[in-house]
Order: structure tokens, then C-alpha cells, then sequence
């Protein structure tokens, strides 16, 4: 019997290689697309996208009159990036930009978010503009425009200008955040008679704990937790600054909104009771950047657990600080918090997660599908949005490539799947989620694992820059022209 089954199975394989289609990257390419499963489906005109930021693709870091960010010191301090690399050339995106925005094109993406390197504008940060460095954002703009795909620009992605860190300590100083306004009023002068879409900073709570508190992204200080808080606030100012610039000096219309990776409170079990509880927590977890942009308001029970190391600020910056947006983007990879209620402190209490919590291949990233139902329905509801973007979402994995020279990354796909079909989950329940841009397009740059992480839909060689599709750019190019979890 089982002899039967097997030969029976041999036969569909040797049928279906016979067909030439037993090449699964290749299948996607010859089939059209089947119709999906009822159910399953997304919105009409949902947002299929693909994301990458500038310091990890683009390399030329000295190229056309660049100036030095904090990334490009920071990665040259011993120690800090885990191989010992740096994104000096990266994916070499700078000039091969056709050849990737082709690969856009190839998995039928409508959007691609991309970040504009501040010291490619402005070397010092302020003072004289650098022409060739916007010149590559226009080259960019256009040729993604050129293929048909809408450009979602982000004003900042970690590559601050290192003369704004020497002169001014970063983020530590408001004058940073006011220089940021003007350079998001250049940028949004100059591209937004063709970019409609502009996300201010990416991800405040990754990129001020983990540069200004624990020393493991750039610029690397370890201050104390007043400050912290004092730069979190600044970083809110900073986004409201650059929202009225791109209101002042961007084409009428323009939309822009934050893309943070907001502290993700899901309820450890669904019950009315731990839903509300899970509410509670994503406020409050979020209560140093998300829920002041959006409220203007630092909570009460934020204030009370920041006690004495509260940031200090005046009405005048919450009011700059909670400038209106057009939309929430949201970065979710990974549960923070299983939440149940509690007649405790604000009302819910956060579970510890069990060391034996199933995660992906970097440690961080638990494989937690339902925090992209819960979040973004919580966070229509806590701020009253009707336009949510998940601006990043995506997995790390080993990706090897086998002898026939493919990476059949089942694991990025498993994890895709059951993300994507949450998503729908909540968008078949009308939560105001128009679109999602995976990350990433390709593997590059990790911050500190370097290049020992890879998030790419394609595998990249990084001696030959050599890009393969992996198994995954057919299942999202799959997702993409069904509009359809994949499930
Ligand atoms: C997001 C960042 O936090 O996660 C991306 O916006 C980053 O820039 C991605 O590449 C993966 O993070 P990490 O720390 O694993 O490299």
C-alpha cells in the first residue's frame, strides 16, 4: 500500500518535471495566477510593497560629496558589528538601482520604501546642500516611477550625520531636531512633485534605546535613563517638525505619518476582558512616542513610572509633536507583550515569554502571527486612525543555497503565511489596514550582525552581488497578483 503511494507520488513529481514546472522559483513565472481561496482575499486596491533603507544597501559611502554618518564611524569600532563588516559597499545599491528596481518589478510590488540618506543631501547636515546626492534620489525616484512603482520615501533610517553628533551630541539636542525639519523641508521641496507618500524616522524605539541606552547601534552611548527619555521626546519633536515641513514645503497633498516599531500587546487569551487589557497595554507601552504624536498627550501612567527621569518639555512642542498625520505605519515582526487584565497598576499585566517561545532564525524574532491582527485593530481603535500601513514586516533566515544553486527558504514562507493570513484576518473585518511593505527586498547590511542576517526576498552574494530569488519571492509574487494571504 504505502509501496503504491509512493510510486504513485514519484509519477506526479516525474509528471510534473516532465511539464517543466518542477522548478518551483521558476513556476510562479509560467502559471498565471490561480484565483484565491474565498476568504482569503484583501481589499481592492491594497498596497503590496517591498522596503530597504539607505546606510544598508546603498554603499558609496564616499561617493558624489556623501558626507560621514554615525553608521559609518560606529561600525569601524571593534567589536560592534558581530563579522566585522560595514555597509562601506553593502549591496552596492547606489549604482545597480535599475537592476534591483527590476527585481521590484519582477514580483509585481506597486510600492517600494526606500530611505534617503541625510548626509547624501546635506554632508554636515545643515549648511550647503550636496546637488549629486539628491540627484540620486530624483535618478531613483524616477526610474521606480518609470516601472510603475509608487515611491514611499523615508526621511530618516538611522544615518545621522556624524557633524551633528560632534557638534550637537545627535538626538541629545533639540537643535538636531529643528536642522531635521529643514532637511525634511529640502527633501520635501525637491521629490515630492513625485513622491505622494513620506514616512518620517524609522523606528524611535529601536534606534534611541539602542544608540542612546545600550550601546549597540550607532552612535553607541550607554546614558542614563532621564536622557533616554529627554531624546525619545526629542525624536517625537523631531517627526512633528519634519509633518510641518513636508506640510509647508511639499506638493499639496503629500501624506506623511511615522513607521515605528510600536511595542506589540497582543491578549494572551481572547476574551473581552484581556482584549481591553491588551488596549490599556499598547497605550501605555507606547507611551513615549506613538501615543504622544497622536494624542499630544504624555499619559499619566507613563509620567508616574518615568517618576523623576520624565522628559521636560512644553505645550508648545506637544502641540508640534501631535502635528495630524495621514497615516500610522507600523513595523511588526514579532510579539513584545501577552498581555492578560489585572485589577493591578493601570489594568493589564505583561507575561514573562518562556524561554522554549518558538522564534524564527535571530533570536528576537518570535514567531507570534497574531500581533498583526491584534495591533493594528488596537491601534485604530486607541487613535482613531483610518490609514495603517505595516511598514515593515518580515523574517531572517539561514538561506542556504543548495548544489542547484536555489534557496527554498520554507521558513520565511511558513512565517509569511501565517502573518499574511492574520493581516487579512483583520482587514476582512474592516481594521483600516491599506497596505503592507515587506522586508526586505533583498539581504543586506544587519546593523550589528552585519551581514550575518538575512532578510531578503533575494538572496544576495555579497563578493559577487550576484542576486537569486528565493523561494519566497514566488510566494509573495503569488500574494501580490492574487491579492490573497497566500493561506
Ligand atoms: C527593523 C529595521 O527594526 O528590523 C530594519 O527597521 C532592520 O532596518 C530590521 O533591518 C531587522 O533588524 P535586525 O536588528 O535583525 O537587523
Amino acid at each position: 500500500m504505502s509501496d503504491k503511494v509512493s510510486r504513485r507520488q514519484f509519477a506526479k513529481i516525474a509528471g510534473l518535471s516532465a511539464a517543466g514546472i518542477a522548478n518551483p522559483v521558476g513556476a510562479v513565472e509560467v502559471n498565471p495566477a490561480p484565483p484565491p481561496r474565498a476568504g482569503t482575499g484583501f481589499p481592492a486596491g491594497f498596497v503590496w510593497g517591498t522596503a530597504t533603507s539607505s546606510y544598508q544597501v546603498e554603499g558609496a559611502v564616499n561617493e558624489d560629496g556623501r558626507g560621514a554618518s554615525i553608521w559609518d564611524k560606529f561600525v569601524r569600532i571593534p567589536g560592534k558589528i558581530e563579522d566585522g563588516t560595514t555597509g562601506d559597499r553593502a549591496n552596492e545599491h547606489y549604482r545597480r538601482y535599475k537592476e534591483d528596481i527590476a527585481l521590484i518589478k519582477e514580483l509585481g510590488c506597486k510600492a517600494y520604501r526606500f530611505s534617503v540618506a541625510w548626509p547624501r543631501v546635506f554632508p554636515d547636515g545643515d549648511g550647503k546642500p550636496n546637488p549629486k546626492g539628491l540627484d540620486f534620489y530624483n535618478r531613483l525616484v524616477d526610474e521606480l516611477l518609470k516601472n510603475g512603482i509608487e515611491p514611499w520615501l523615508t526621511l530618516y533610517h538611522w544615518d545621522l550625520p556624524q557633524s551633528l553628533q560632534d557638534r550637537f551630541g545627535g538626538w541629545r539636542s533639540t537643535e538636531t531636531c529643528k536642522i531635521f525639519g529643514d532637511y525634511a523641508a529640502y527633501v520635501a521641496a525637491h521629490l515630492t512633485d513625485r513622491v505622494n507618500n513620506v514616512f518620517t524616522l524609522n523606528e524611535s524605539g529601536r534606534f534611541v534605546y539602542f544608540g542612546y541606552g545600550i550601546g549597540i547601534d550607532a552612535p553607541g552611548l550607554t546614558l542614563p535613563q532621564a536622557e533616554i527619555n529627554q531624546i525619545r521626546h526629542n525624536s517625537a519633536l523631531a517627526h512633528g517638525l519634519a509633518v510641518q515641513a513636508v506640510r509647508a514645503h511639499g506638493r499639496h497633498g503629500t501624506r506623511v505619518g511615522p513607521a515605528e516599531n510600536i511595542d506589540a500587546c497582543a491578549p494572551a487569551i481572547d476574551t473581552p476582558e484581556n482584549v481591553r487589557a491588551a488596549e490599556i497595554a499598547l497605550r501605555e507601552m507606547n507611551g513615549g512616542y506613538l501615543n504622544v504624536i497622536m494624542t499630544g498627550q504624555y499619559t499619566e501612567a507613563f509620567l508616574k513610572f518615568a517618576g523623576a527621569n520624565a522628559p521636560k518639555y512644553t505645550d508648545a512642542e506637544l502641540k508640534i509633536i501631535s502635528s495630524p498625520v495621514d497615516f500610522l505605519g507600523l513595523n511588526i515582526y514579532a510579539p513584545q507583550n501577552y498581555v492578560v487584565a489585572s485589577d493591578q497598576g493601570a489594568g493589564f499585566m505583561p507575561l514573562p515569554i518562556p524561554k522554549s517561545f518558538p522564534h524564527m532564525n535571530s533570536d528576537w524574532l518570535r514567531v507570534g502571527p497574531e500581533t498583526i491582527y491584534w495591533v493594528p485593530k488596537l491601534a485604530a481603535k486607541i487613535w482613531k486612525t483610518d490609514a495603517i500601513y505595516i511598514s515593515e514586516n518580515g523574517t531572517s533566515g539561514d538561506d542556504v543555497v543548495r548544489p542547484d544553486g536555489k534557496i527554498y527558504d520554507t521558513d520565511r514562507i511558513m512565517y509569511l503565511r501565517n502573518y499574511l493570513a492574520q493581516l487579512q484576518r483583520a482587514t476582512s473585518e474592516g481594521v483600516p489596514v491599506r497596505g503592507y511593505f515587506l522586508w526586505s527586498l533583498m539581504d543586506n547590511f544587519e546593523w550589528v550582525y552585519g551581514l550575518n542576517k538575512r532578510f531578503g526576498l533575494y538572496h544576495v552574494n555579497f563578493d559577487t552581488q550576484v542576486r537569486t530569488p528565493k523561494l519566497s519571492a514566488s510566494f509573495y509574487r503569488n500574494v501580490i497578483a492574487t491579492n490573497a494571504a497566500g493561506v
